[in-house]
């Protein structure tokens, strides 16, 4: 196994201080007050720190939803959750409000954020308001290190494969009612399955990393469904391993900013019903991309007998009349 990591454990940029956390993931950032705008050569440190290092927690920031927006702005559009509540009086500011009547999401589950899109988000920044007092940490994991743990030989099986994503969990938030599933289909029509590749190049660090999830990650094109699965599945448990993550206790007046690209996070839903209040503003990203032509589909399935699909002659079924 390699494994890639910077010699020092501390920068000093520009006025910044960044001191590791982990070894593959993970920094705390001082010398900044983010209730301020930013010069260039700072909001260029953070964003440098930021893919080198995956997740940076800004600590002591007292910061507006005003400022929190004006933040995630150097880097990058502010975009719009479909599917999550926002403010009123700003559609991009997420506000979490969880405590007794009202509780998390599922966010427990390992991902990375809106993967059901052609473009998903470079990163999220979440300000923390009220903490439990005990619980509500969140777990990131580097897929950079996850790709590098890898042997030779997975590493090269799955360059160029292409995963299937699929805005899956939250299909329940529709009721079965006529105007439920009537909603439903007009997302279905704006959201459809989206193709990524499993590996992909950050477009910052150049660096390889894993970009398949548990949440919105639904097959490995043109495998037979149990090879998918058992492929998708070992890579889960990868991202399992205690050396990848890193775990983030939160304090009130934190700001978290998360590259997107390369880690996958969970939240722990161990404070229920505390009280848990946090922001949230998510920034636009490009296409992911990797630097090997995808996989002919036709090379990774073969039919001892053609799927009934293939065939125009075949007999029509009632749902096709
Ligand atoms: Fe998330």
């Amino acid at each position: 196994m390699t494994q890639s990591t910077t010699a020092k454990n501390n920068d000093k940029v520009a006025s910044l201080s960044i001191k590791r956390n982990g070894v593959f993931i993970g920094a705390e950032v001082r010398g900044v007050d983010l209730s301020r705008p930013l010069d260039d050569a700072t909001a260029e440190a953070i964003r440098i720190a930021h893919a080198r290092h995956g997740v940076l927690a800004f600590p002591d920031q007292n910061i507006s939803s005003e400022d929190l927006r004006r933040f995630g702005r150097y880097f990058g559009e502010l975009t719009v959750h479909p599917f999550s509540t926002s403010a009123k009086e700003a559609p991009e500011l997420i506000v979490y409000d969880n405590k007794e009547g009202n509780p998390p999401a599922p966010t427990d589950i390992w991902h990375t954020d809106e993967t059901f899109r052609d473009c998903p988000p470079m990163g999220t920044v979440l300000c923390s308001k009220i903490i439990p007092e005990l619980g509500g940490d969140t777990n990131f994991a580097s897929m950079e290190a996850v790709y590098e743990g890898l042997s030779d030989r997975m590493q090269r099986f799955l360059s160029g494969l292409v995963a299937i994503h699929d805005f899956k969990p939250f299909r329940m938030l529709f009721d079965q009612t006529a105007d439920g599933i009537r909603k439903l289909r007009q997302f279905e029509d704006r959201f459809p399955p989206v193709e990524h590749p499993v590996v992909r190049i950050h477009p910052v660090t150049g660096k390889k990393s894993i970009f398949v999830n548990p949440q919105f990650t639904l097959a490995i094109k043109g495998m037979e469904e149990d090879e998918s699965r058992t492929i998708l599945d070992m890579i889960y448990r990868k991202t399992l391993r205690n050396e990848f993550q890193y775990r983030h206790h939160w304090e009130p007046n934190m700001v978290v900013f998360w590259d997107n690209r390369s880690v996958q996070h969970s939240a722990v839903h161990d404070y229920y019903p505390q009280r848990r209040l946090m922001e949230r503003v998510t920034i636009a990203g490009d296409r992911p991309c990797d630097d090997v032509e995808p996989v002919d589909v036709a090379d990774l399935r073969r039919y001892l007998m053609p799927p009934v699909t293939a065939f125009k002659t075949r007999a029509k079924r009632q749902h096709e009349d």
